[in-house]
């Protein structure tokens, strides 16, 4: 009995030792695997990000995370804002941005900014020119008034050169790679989703014309960075609008929406859940990660509650009823590491509520983590 307790121990000292195992990441070497999950702060008025915000970034890199994504970060085109004081990667933006980098390389971490346009979650009132309207997949009108203008092939193409510009800036200030927003309801995602994607043209109708846009802005990016430089992809089934949502019915379909990205460039997909431990398909115990991992073949970064204790099921994540007050412990994703469902984890809230995360679980375990409270969603700290 004693015998199996220590095999059970080991089992589970090996398995979280891997989360702090070194990972290739380009040229470069991640520390460990844990990634510092993409979060919208709102703390970047004209776009540009500030001391407070590179603090805040190096406290998590100081905190050990081997890997930041930064909050979404919009691209220089003119609808890819929709909510205010989040940061630009333009401009004076940038200036923000280097200094954010080089905060957090100076804490032994690597960084690379998550590239967003919101499409037509954009009202006209935004930053930076408010006559600017939603960009999407198609018109959409509110009271007889068109909020969201259909995009053109012409439109298509220039986002996709505006992403490429945010690839190259990226590389070109020495950022460790670059992640794509293709999540959560935004642009890219609302070409991918079937109900928010009705065009008849080559961008609508099959899963391959509904990922030929997305594919067209890696494809776009890829050629304006060296191969060697990472391209993530984050993508979801869920969506602000509908926690219900899919953008692929079966493992089948996700693949034919992930591997286009592939082939254009992608080089890790960010598979975003809410709980990453979940079944993505039924029949099947296989998680989003997972699946993702065994459908393309390419690296996968899992994220959702890792360290939280359970969330309300419908509520959304950023509301303050919605804050679980309790640490979970990492059973769950020893268990997936255990089984190499995926290469790299990344904590979002629980690296809000402790800068520290990576140190402390490494030291002391979950039990001297901090807790969240619904304070630290709204303030940088
Ligand atoms: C305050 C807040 C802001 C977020 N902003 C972004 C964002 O800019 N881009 C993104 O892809 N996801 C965003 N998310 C989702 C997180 O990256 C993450 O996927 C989600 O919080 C689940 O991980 P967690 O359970 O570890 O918090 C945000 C989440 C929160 C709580």
């Amino acid at each position: 009995m004693q015998h199996l307790e220590k095999a059970v121990a080991e089992v589970a000292t090996s398995a979280v030792d891997k989360l702090y195992a070194p990972f290739p990441f380009g040229r470069r070497t991640l520390r460990n695997r844990i990634v510092m999950a993409p979060m919208t702060r709102n703390c970047s008025p004209n776009g540009v990000p500030g001391e407070a915000v590179a603090a805040y970034y190096a406290r998590r890199a100081s905190g050990g995370a081997g890997l930041i994504v930064t909050e979404g970060t919009c691209i220089d085109h003119p609808a890819a804002n929709g909510y205010r004081d989040v940061p630009a990667f333009h401009g004076a933006g940038l200036e923000g941005w280097e200094r954010v980098m080089r905060a957090v390389h100076a804490e032994g971490a690597l960084i690379m900014p998550q590239l967003w346009h919101v499409g037509a979650v954009r009202r006209r009132g935004m930053e930076p020119d408010s006559g600017v309207p939603g960009y999407g997949p198609m018109d959409e009108f509110e009271n007889g008034e068109r909020v969201v203008h259909a995009m053109t092939e012409e439109d298509i193409d220039a986002v996709a050169a505006s992403y490429a510009r945010g690839a190259r800036s990226a590389h070109s200030l020495g950022f460790d790679g670059v992640e794509i927003h293709g999540a959560h309801g935004y642009l890219l995602d609302q070409f991918l989703w079937r109900e928010s994607n009705r065009r008849d043209d080559q961008y609508g109708g099959t899963i391959a014309n509904r990922a030929r846009f997305p594919a067209k802005v890696v494809a776009a990016m890829r050629a304006a960075v060296p191969a060697d430089f990472p391209i993530v992809f984050r993508f979801s089934q869920w969506k602000m609008t509908d926690y219900k949502a899919r953008i692929a019915e079966d493992p089948t379909e996700l693949g034919e929406v992930l591997r286009p990205l592939a082939d254009a460039g992608v080089d890790l997909f960010h598979a975003s859940t809410r709980r990453f431990w979940e079944p993505a398909f039924e029949g099947s115990p296989e998680n989003l990660a997972a699946c993702a991992r065994r459908v393309t073949g390419k690296p996968l970064i899992a994220v959702g509650s890792v360290g939280l204790a359970q969330q309300h099921e419908t509520r959304r994540l950023r509301t303050r009823d919605n804050v679980g007050s309790e640490v979970a412990d990492l059973t769950r994703l020893r268990e997936c590491l255990e089984r190499d469902d995926f290469d790299l984890v990344a904590v979002g809230r629980g690296m809000l509520a402790d800068a520290q995360w990576a140190n402390k679980v490494r030291a002391g375990g979950v039990s001297t983590l901090n807790a969240l409270t619904p304070e630290m969603l709204q303030v940088l700290t």
